[in-house]
């Protein structure tokens, strides 16, 4: 019951429920499992019905978090891996999320360098023993380890693009909090679309097409705007620098990771937005771009344009692109 609770939150509001026992066996894994994200997240995936088996790998402290986990009275398998059992964790694997790596201190960039190698490491396994696996990167930076990913599947030749997605849910999550609060409705009401990327100004929340966010403007605009983009960094200063979001990373993740699950399960509908190999801006030399995707049994059935844009809009858009086009090339010369 519990349970089904949980998978009806995470799949609120509009969207229909599948009991376990109508869906295909879907093992997922979590590599990065041990984390400040992998905990949590760890936790609300044993709670979703449409996960049958949990596979928890981290370098370090896996198999502690799978015993724990494994005691939640739900349906699904849990196992943890130590550090030598990578490519153990990832047999028969439906869908892998990466949290792995180091959170920011102060900005996204600054992890680059090392959360760029851990990222290739771990796509170079999900490339050998599971290459029909759909991939959820959350390991910032995500407008760079996205195409780290890509090129590094590339290079095993087996890289779909319709099976890997950036998980910028908590800027959507964020978004729908935060218009709610300003618009004084429930954030059921003020679903936000947010596109772009996931950092700073390439966070393009597209109020405009929310009924409650068409009547946002001045400087209340700004700075709802400014807190959607920047919101990151009220946790990383509230932690004092230790840390940056990880519980409400978790249920970003496992709301994803249940929308994804609801797709390759054949429902219809099921549309959300996440940073994709995208047709969108790719004249302009940007290949990965967060829209609305729907989700279908093969992952990315079908990408939506970006739809009417108020004039800031059109402006904010202006100052994603050029940022967001550096951070994609830096993440595809990592791997060239
Ligand atoms: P954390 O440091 O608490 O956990 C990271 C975990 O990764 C650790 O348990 C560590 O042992 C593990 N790890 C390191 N190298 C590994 C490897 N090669 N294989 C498997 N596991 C490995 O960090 P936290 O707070 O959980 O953040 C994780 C990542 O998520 C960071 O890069 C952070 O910036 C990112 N993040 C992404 C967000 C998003 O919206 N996409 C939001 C918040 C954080």
């Amino acid at each position: 019951m519990f349970a089904r609770s949980a998978a009806r939150i995470l799949a609120a509001p509009s969207t229909r429920f599948f009991s376990a026992s109508a869906v295909n066996q879907t093992k997922v894994a979590v590599l990065g499992a041990g984390g400040g994200i992998g905990q949590p997240l760890s936790l609300l995936l044993k709670n979703d019905p449409l996960v049958t088996s949990l596979s928890l790998y981290d370098i370090r402290g896996a198999p502690g978090v799978a015993a724990d986990v494994s005691h939640v009275d739900t349906g699904s398998e849990v196992k943890g891996y130590a550090a030598d059992q990578l490519d153990q964790a990832l047999e028969g694997v439906k869908v892998v999320v990466i949290p792995a790596g180091v959170p920011r201190k102060m900005t996204r960039d600054d992890l680059f360098n090392t959360n760029a190698s851990i990222v290739r490491d771990l796509a170079a396994a999900v490339g050998r023993v599971s290459p029909d696996a759909h991939i959820l990167v959350i390991s910032n930076p995500v407008n760079s380890t996205v195409p780290i990913v890509a090129g590094t599947l590339e290079k095993a030749g087996v890289f779909n693009p319709r099976h890997l997605f950036g998980v910028t849910t908590l800027d959507v999550v964020r978004a729908a909090r935060f218009l709610g609060e300003v618009a004084g409705v429930s954030p059921s009401e003020a679903r936000v679309t947010v596109v772009g990327g996931h950092s700073g100004p390439t966070i393009v929340p597209l109020l405009s097409q929310n009924q409650h966010g068409k009547s946002v403007t001045g400087e209340v605009y700004n700075k709802l705007v400014h807190r959607i983009q920047y919101g990151g960094d009220e946790v990383v200063k509230a932690k004092d620098g230790a840390g940056s979001a990880t519980l409400s990373m978790a249920y970003a993740g496992a709301k994803f990771a249940n929308a994804l699950l609801r797709g390759l399960n054949g429902e219809k509908g099921v549309v959300t937005p996440t940073f994709v190999k995208s047709p969108l801006f790719a004249d302009q030399g940007i290949d990965f771009f967060a829209s609305n995707v729907e989700l279908g049994p093969d992952g990315v059935e079908k990408i939506h344009p970006l739809g009417e844009l108020s004039a800031e809009e059109q402006k904010l858009l202006e100052a994603c692109l050029p940022e967001l086009k550096k951070n994609i090339e830096k993440g595809k010369a990592f791997v060239a």
